[in-house]
């Protein structure tokens, strides 16, 4: 048997040699479709009466497809079944063999055999190209490395890498990071073109952010959250927020509206934004590794806050300076500050007012009051806003309102030093009175007995005092 299939194959070699067949190579992208090509460019069998299509496996000739003359097909008992030439009644004298899905295990040598009133044959070698991370599901900070194979293997001249189309030559990844995460593609150049696999690799940890470079900006009195969201919503056993002063980088306490838990992730709220609230925000947890070692995954993000410092208090018909103010602004290209009036239904219009840092109201007077608002950019980018309330004092309002009100207040003030000036006077006559009976000791008594005897008298006759009082002729002493 096996000496039978060798002769075959012997036989094969020498029928290659005498039709002058060349070996053709086909390179193919590991999962996508092959094609191998088998045409009669010369037309010289017009009827073939067979088409044969096999693979040389070991010292074996295998069938994977086959039609015969009656019509029939046949192809390995295989499910489902990939291999087959789509080209109907083999018109256009098209003989190609299509596999689908390709796999590495597709790879090696096939041959076509097409019989009519002569034979051809043809030899085309497969060989699928695969990309892969060994590992490739890894823990960020762990290592892994992108492998290119071919299959059967062949020495390249060049093999190269692409990372989101542009060419790397970074394939050991020693400590990897969440912007390794996603496609890779091998890129293989041979004789007839180039052809391409991609693979993807899977980092787990802290998807948003992907690193420490987030900034995040809120407005004083503004509720904001500050993204960790794990991969796959897989939060860790244990997660951890902490606080960093960003200058000193010295621990801080989070702050009083701090909320840890919020939604399917470990992101964090903060409920109402104070000054003082800016810094680092470190949010960590414990990941278990491939091999089920424990790992530390963080992330680090700055907090700015953003809020409005007025030059002084909307009293009088002054001056005022607004100033868009943020805890950190090395990131900010420009500020515009805005004017936002309310319509009725509560209709919003926003208008530019000036596009500077700081913006000056030459005279605050009523129309003033209501709402500014300081937008600040990253280049053409809105980071955030602020808003402050513009309230002008009732001072204000009267100057600047009419007239009339001036007169009446004038008028009040007339009324209130009138007032001051009788309680002053009637002190004045109290100490006049009490530093005249001062100088007469002796009188002083004599006053008060009167006064005594008086009321006593009064005392005794209280029907009298009564009838006194319905009296119309007020004769009573
Ligand atoms: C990665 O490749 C897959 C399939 O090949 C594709 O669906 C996906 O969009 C690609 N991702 C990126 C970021 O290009
Ligand atoms: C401000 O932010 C930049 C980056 O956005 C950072 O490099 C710098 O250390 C920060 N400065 C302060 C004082 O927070
Ligand atoms: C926060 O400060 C502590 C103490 O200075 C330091 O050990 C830690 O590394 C800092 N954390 C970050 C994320 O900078
Ligand atoms: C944090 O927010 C969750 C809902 O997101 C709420 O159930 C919980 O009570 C809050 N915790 C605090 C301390 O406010
Ligand atoms: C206010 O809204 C109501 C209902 O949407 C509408 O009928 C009405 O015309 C609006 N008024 C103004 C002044 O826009
Ligand atoms: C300010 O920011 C808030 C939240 O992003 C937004 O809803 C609002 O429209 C902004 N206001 C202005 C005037 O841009």
């Amino acid at each position: 048997m096996n000496k039978k299939q060798y002769l075959m194959i012997l036989g094969l070699a020498l029928v290659f040699e005498g039709a002058q067949c060349q070996e053709h190579e086909v390179f193919v992208a590991h999962g996508s479709l092959a094609v191998l090509r088998c045409t009669d460019e010369t037309s010289a069998l017009s009827h073939p009466t067979g088409v044969y299509w096999s693979r040389v496996v070991g010292d074996v000739k295998k069938t994977v497809w086959r039609r015969e003359k009656s019509g029939l097909e046949f192809r390995p008992v295989r499910d489902p079944p990939r291999a087959n030439c789509p080209v109907p009644n083999f018109g256009k004298a098209d003989y190609s063999l299509h596999i689908a899905e390709t796999t590495s295990e597709d790879g090696g040598k096939y041959i076509c055999e097409v019989e009519g009133k002569t034979r051809m044959v043809k030899v085309i070698n497969l060989r699928v190209v695969r990309a892969s991370f060994s590992p490739a599901v890894v823990v960020e900070g762990f290592r892994t490395e992108a492998k290119c194979h071919v299959s059967p293997e062949k020495r390249f001249e060049q093999i190269n890498w692409k990372r989101n189309g542009k060419l790397t030559r970074r394939t050991t990844l020693s400590k990897v990071s969440q912007k390794d995460g996603g496609n890779w593609t091998c890129q293989v150049a041979y004789n007839g073109g180039v052809v391409e696999a991609t693979t993807s690799l899977q980092v787990r940890g802290i998807v948003t952010p992907q690193d420490d470079s987030l900034v995040v900006y809120a407005a004083v009195g503004s509720s904001v959250s500050l993204p960790c969201i794990f991969t796959d919503g897989l939060i860790p056993y244990t997660v951890m927020w902490n606080r960093n002063s960003t200058t000193s980088y010295s621990p801080l306490p989070l702050p009083a509206s701090f909320n840890e838990s919020a939604g399917p992730s470990a992101s964090a709220t903060i409920r109402r934004v104070e000054f003082g609230d800016e810094g680092m925000y470190t949010c960590s947890g414990m990941m278990t590794g491939l091999n089920g070692e424990k790992t530390k995954v963080q992330r680090r993000m700055e907090l700015v806050v953003a809020r409005v410092l007025s030059s002084s208090s909307s009293s009088g018909n002054r001056p005022m300076t607004l100033t868009c103010h943020l805890s950190n602004s090395s990131q900010i290209t420009s500020y515009e500050w805005l004017r936002v009036n309310y319509g009725p239904n509560d209709t919003q219009t926003v208008t530019s007012v000036q596009k500077t840092e700081s913006f000056r109201i030459q005279e605050v007077n009523e129309k003033d009051a209501g709402e500014w608002v300081c937008r600040y950019y990253r280049n053409q980018g809105v980071l955030g806003n602020v808003t402050y309330e513009l309230h002008v004092t009732g001072a204000v309002k009267g100057e600047n309102s009419s007239s009339g009100n001036k007169t009446a207040m004038v008028m009040g003030f007339g009324f209130l030093f009138l007032v001051i000036f009788l309680v002053l006077f009637q002190m004045y006559r109290n100490y006049r009175r009490k530093k005249t009976i001062l100088l007469y000791p002796a009188m002083e008594t004599i006053v008060h007995q009167a006064t005594t005897e008086r009321e006593q008298r009064e005392r005794s006759r209280p029907k009298m005092a009564e009838a006194c009082v319905g009296d119309p002729k007020p004769v009573c002493v």
